[in-house]
């Protein structure tokens, strides 16, 4: 098998060109698809549960995807400055695309409201980061209002080279299936741009190849669920803090996709989204962020309804790696036990 070379490259006939000397990639995409049998059997008896681990992209989201795509552009285009609104990956993403493409970045994001992983990635990759009093919703008008006036190129998911990138999960999918679409695909819902950008992968791989699509199953949190009711939600709230967003950019696209693919676009409570990340630690081996979570809990919660009745096949994203946000791991797991440095302490500590 030849190595991997980054989307732009592996999925030409399917993204906006870029000329070659212009690709900046981190060789992003190609992200296991991990059987999840033990899930599996608390969700729905029978059916199989895939978990496609976006988390093991170069920045640790399935951000990259789009970046590779949105980044190359901007430097084609001559552009020296990409901005963008972030809740903490797109940031993280941004910041590392663009050091490696030479061109200056910077990141607003809602004062003290994202995970420390996060922070950190944007800060070590050289972003000016700027911290606004309010929420990401408002950090991301203001960023469209600088976008429109050109002081620099927004690669927040308004722009449509980002959903480009994002809709090649869908053909990674089906070809680590064998050929086979799944019947559910499951992923948490913020901003809205990944499940619009998913749902037109698979539109386009079935118009391509054939085989149909599955149907789209978007999780948001409880106090961040503005599709799910109907109207924008002014001060959301969810420890899920990647998709604690009350006005979706791509509102329009998430009901476009759960109304066309028989879907729907349902909520999961904090808690229900931390039992689904704690269950994929200890059931799975898998270490995902809490919002990452959302879319097993919301197939935690729908099997037990009939909801599901007739799938064979769900694929989960898990949408970013659970080292970006540390501190919430330590908080809801055992405490670490201190022991003194001797040996029979020891063996009395772990063996009663
Ligand atoms: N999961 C994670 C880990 C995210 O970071 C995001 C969005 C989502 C899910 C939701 O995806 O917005 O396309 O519906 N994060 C954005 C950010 C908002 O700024 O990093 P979406």
């Amino acid at each position: 098998m030849s190595a991997w070379r980054g989307l732009l490259r592996e999925f030409p006939d399917l993204l906006p060109s870029v000329p070659d000397a212009s690709v900046v990639t981190l060789l992003e995409g190609n992200t296991p698809l991990i059987p999840a049998p033990a899930l599996a059997g608390r969700i729905a008896p029978g059916l199989e549960v895939y978990l496609k681990f976006e988390g093991m992209n170069p920045t640790g989201s399935f951000k990259d995807r789009g970046m590779t795509v949105a980044v190359s552009r901007a430097h084609a285009s001559g552009a020296k400055v990409v901005l963008c609104a972030s809740t903490g990956n797109t940031s993280a993403s941004a910041a590392a695309y663009a050091a490696r493409a030479g061109l200056r970045c910077a990141v607003v994001i809602p004062d003290g409201q994202i995970a420390l992983g996060k922070l950190a990635q944007a800060m070590v990759h050289g972003a000016r980061v700027l911290a606004v009093r309010g929420n990401f919703d408002r950090a991301l008008e203001l960023v469209r209002e600088l976008g429109e006036e050109g002081a620099a190129v927004v690669v927040n998911s308004i722009n449509p080279d980002r959903i480009e990138g994002q809709k090649t999960i869908a053909f990674e999918i089906v070809r680590q299936l064998g050929g086979r679409v799944p019947d559910v695909h499951a992923l948490p819902v913020g901003n809205a741009g990944n499940i619009t950008a998913t749902w037109k992968g698979y539109l386009e791989r079935s118009a391509r190849d054939g085989g149909g699509t599955p149907r789209m199953m978007g999780f948001q949190a409880e106090g961040a669920a503005p599709i799910v009711r109907g109207a924008r939600v002014l001060e959301p709230k969810t420890l899920a803090t990647a998709i604690k967003i009350g006005n979706p950019a791509s509102w329009a696209g998430a009901l476009d996709a759960r109304d066309r693919s028989r879907g729907l676009i349902d909520m999961v409570s904090d808690d229900e989204i931390v039992a689904a990340y704690r269950a994929l630690a200890d059931l799975e081996g898998v270490f995902v962020e809490p919002a990452s979570a959302a879319g097993v809990a919301g197939l935690l919660k729908l099997g037990p309804t009939g909801a599901l009745e007739g799938a064979r096949t769900a694929v989960c994203t898990l949408t970013g790696h659970g080292l970006k946000d540390p501190e919430r791991a330590v908080q809801v797991s055992p405490k670490v036990e201190t022991v003194g440095a001797d040996v029979a302490e020891l063996r009395r500590a772990l063996l009663g």
